[in-house]
């Protein structure tokens, strides 16, 4: 009888306990999905008649403050990137044509929104915005078209797979493989510049594509293609301690000519996005080839941002080396590639944890009122305080379609490892 009362008592105690568990609060994630989905349908409404995308805000910029960014007395820009702003233009949003490097972020975070919500009216912009690409198939001038058509067209054949758009996945696939060169084993990413051959370590952005085209045809001539040029970006672009250049350029026989930057603080400066580039291409080559050598790289330069990265709120400034001070500009698109990098990294090894929590973190602060936009606000954009190219006086603390991209999609990948969906939030 008395062993029977303490084991209902026990019961008791386990039940009463489990009733005051407190609920895990992921309020921050319907704050953000809410926030994103009518961000995404305003601005789809606004700019439906244009035939162009959304790219950022336009902003302007002070010589003395990029010199002192830049620690730099005097500087040299490109002129084609330099021009500011005119003062109706500024602070206005910034549209962009099919054939920007951007163009396949918007309607990517619609199909992420969609996908992510259920609201069909994100599902139709969706396809609107995707069709609007269907010419880069025959495009060849970047090396930016996985971003534009994997993006794009790569989350459509996800959500809603037809043989057209399996058709412009592999076209535009050729094209990125026909930037291969043999003998440097690697993909040409600009035509412009006087570099031999440059490759851009945000060229392993690109590989996804090939990736997947590789899947849907059976055919591995792109999948070796992606892995080759992996190997070479692996072997030149990242110094001893991890960080990484931002341009390589070869000469023909597949010797280095250069590394230097174009976007960072100086060659030797460790750009904020690139690192956030490098830790994402090296966990995707690791999850299409599971070739141990690319998750050990993808783990080491996941320790170095996270060790790099000294902000209280785990947004980077524009570059580790910048100076910091009150007006160093954060880049919250080097964080939202990083959060939905180290998503997919903290499932492959075993004390992943860490990542998944460092990567939680960066999800919070860009959920909260310092990063995301109110509705209505910020031209449509969902995330603010990004800076796309300092050095060149470009897209400085500004949204950027990207960072809202890889925000969607780490919010994504958040919410698929934990099991959250959006209806019981
Ligand atoms: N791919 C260009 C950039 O990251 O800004």
């Amino acid at each position: 009888m008395k062993k029977n009362l303490v084991l209902l008592a026990l019961g008791a105690l386990t039940f009463v306990s489990c009733q005051t568990q407190p609920k895990e609060d992921y309020s921050w994630i319907k704050k953000g999905l809410d926030a994103a989905s009518a961000q995404l349908q305003l601005t789809a409404e606004e700019i439906s008649s244009t035939n162009m995308l959304p790219r950022s805000i336009r902003t302007g910029y002070d010589m003395n403050f990029l010199c002192r960014q830049l620690e730099r007395d005097s500087l040299t820009f490109k002129d084609s990137l330099r021009a500011q702003p005119t003062a109706d233009q500024l602070g206005k949003r910034r549209l962009c044509s099919v054939y920007d490097w951007t163009s396949g972020f918007y309607p990517g975070s619609l199909w992420y929104a969609y996908e992510l919500t259920g609201n069909d009216t994100l599902k139709t912009w969706a396809i609107q915005y995707t069709n609007l690409l269907n010419p880069v198939r025959y495009y060849t001038g970047t090396h930016d078209l996985g971003f534009m058509v994997n993006c794009s067209y790569g989350n459509a054949e996800r959500l809603a797979p037809n043989d057209t758009i399996a058709a412009v996945m592999k076209e535009t696939a050729d094209n990125l493989c026909g930037r291969f060169n043999d003998s440097i084993s690697a993909i040409r990413s600009w035509d412009f510049g006087t570099w031999n051959f440059p490759v851009i370590i945000d060229n392993m952005m690109n590989l996804d594509l090939l990736f997947n085209v590789a899947k849907a045809t059976g055919n591995n001539s792109y999948k070796d293609i992606a892995v080759k040029h992996a190997m070479t970006t692996m072997n030149n672009h990242f110094r001893p301690d991890y960080t990484c250049w931002h341009v390589v350029s070869y000469n023909n026989d597949g010797t280095v000519e250069k590394k230097q930057t174009f976007q960072g603080k100086n060659d030797d400066s460790s750009w904020a996005r690139g690192q956030a580039w490098a830790v994402y291409g090296y966990t995707a080559c690791y999850r299409e080839t599971q070739d141990t050598t690319f998750l050990n790289f993808a783990v080491k330069v996941a320790d170095m941002i996270m060790n790099r990265v000294k902000t209280d709120d785990a947004i980077p400034y524009w570059d580790y080396d910048a100076p910091v001070t009150e007006e160093t500009p954060r880049d919250a698109s080097a964080a939202s590639v990083t959060a939905s990098a180290l998503i997919e990294l903290s499932t492959m090894v075993p004390d992943g944890k860490k990542y998944l929590d460092y990567a939680e973190k960066i999800l919070k602060s860009l959920s909260g009122d310092a990063y995301l936009a109110k509705v209505g606000e910020n031209q449509g954009f969902i995330l603010m305080h990004s800076t796309g190219s300092l050095p060149n006086g470009s897209e400085i603390d500004t949204p950027l379609n990207y960072a809202d991209y890889y925000y969607l999609e780490a919010l994504k990948r958040f919410m698929d490892l934990k099991g959250i969906s959006y209806k019981n939030l």
